[in-house]
């Protein structure tokens, strides 16, 4: 359900009481979406757990330093990785595991903007990864913490209801690639993905988010600080602040709104949600029954275990 800001951040003032604990892993917690969520979620929860991951150490040690200001009484982590290598993902993820017997949310918001191709020795574009293989080699690993939680959630934060036709011999971007078609395969990947896992993991709910257009370093990042900062100026008009985005994706995480399967009261519920910011559903219902009738949920997973199984075995 579609919510204002003003009753998204009613809804996280409750959560000292709603929730009064959360464990919680921002994987691109260093910067932008996942940074400012993870503040303000370790601001609204009684006593949260939060271990982020990112490469950017210093900045790491500095959000560690935000969220204790925004509450001392919560424990916080920096875990510092390269995930455009699964392998690490899954050093990552062993360690995560020795220390956490359920995780309450799992945010992943790694990777930014891609105009040309930049092939990892996977032979698979890095921005690709990020997006779409290295998120999904952290649902896979962390299924059964999430699994031994109460009410586990997943959270991907790309671009929920924008998915795109999608062709079963172009899925790593080798027989075409352009902006249109990095942007569009993670994003139907992600959706045919959690369409997959929500119905073999009922008890986890799945969120495919887009966060709107968010004033982070991303497009400095992208473009170059000068150019990044004119088209930040030209975008302010419509963009949302690092806070506000903080508390919009704050509120996703944690609504009660977004149930999974196994907890929804509607039997045709299905687990998983295309959302914008606000919560708004921006399911592309005609694309993805096409994208079903065509049997592409089965075959975008099929593919991803058999490309963790190429990278990892
Ligand atoms: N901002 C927007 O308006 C917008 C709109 C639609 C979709 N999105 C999508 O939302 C996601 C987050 O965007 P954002 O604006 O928050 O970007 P951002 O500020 O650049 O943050 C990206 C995060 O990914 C991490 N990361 C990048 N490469 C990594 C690697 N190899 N290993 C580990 N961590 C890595 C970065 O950490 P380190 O640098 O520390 O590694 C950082 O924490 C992106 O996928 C973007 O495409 C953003």
């Amino acid at each position: 359900m579609a919510h204002t800001l003003a009753q998204a951040r009613a809804w996280n003032a409750t959560l000292k009481t709603a929730r009064p604990e959360l464990t919680a892993l921002f994987v691109g917690g260093t910067s932008g979406i996942g940074r400012s969520t993870a503040i303000k979620l370790a601001g609204s929860i009684a006593k949260p757990t939060i271990y982020i991951v990112g490469r950017n150490e210093k900045a790491g040690a500095q959000i560690l330093e935000e969220m204790k200001a925004a509450n001392n009484n919560g424990s916080y982590s920096l875990i510092p990785a390269d995930v455009s290598d699964l392998r690490k993902v899954d050093t990552v993820c062993q360690d995560l595991k020795s220390k956490v017997k359920a995780l309450d949310l799992l945010f992943l918001s790694t990777g930014g903007i891609t105009f040309s191709k930049q092939e990892t020795d996977a032979k698979i574009d890095v921005n690709h990864i990020l997006r779409y293989y290295s998120r999904m080699r952290f649902v896979y690993n962390l299924l059964p913490t999430l699994e031994a939680a109460n009410s586990p959630r997943v959270v991907s934060i790309l671009a929920g209801g924008k998915e795109i036709n999608i062709e079963e011999d172009n899925l790593d971007l080798q027989k075409e690639f352009s902006f249109s078609a990095s942007n569009g395969y993670p994003t139907s990947m992600t959706s045919l993905a959690f369409d997959t896992l929500a119905s073999e993991h009922p008890s986890v709910s799945f969120l495919h988010v887009f966060p709107g257009i968010v004033a982070t370093p991303l497009m400095n990042k992208t473009i170059g600080s000068v150019l990044g900062t004119i088209v930040g100026f030209l975008a302010k008009p419509i963009s949302i602040s690092m806070a506000d985005s903080g508390e919009w994706q704050t509120r996703l995480s944690t609504s009660t709104d977004f149930p999974s399967k196994q907890d929804s009261t509607d039997a045709s519920a299905v687990g998983y949600y295309m959302l914008n910011h606000d919560g708004k559903d921006s399911t592309n219902k005609a694309l993805m029954e096409e994208l079903r009738e065509k049997g592409f949920p089965a075959i975008v997973w099929k593919h991803t275990l058999a490309t963790f199984d190429r990278i990892c075995a």
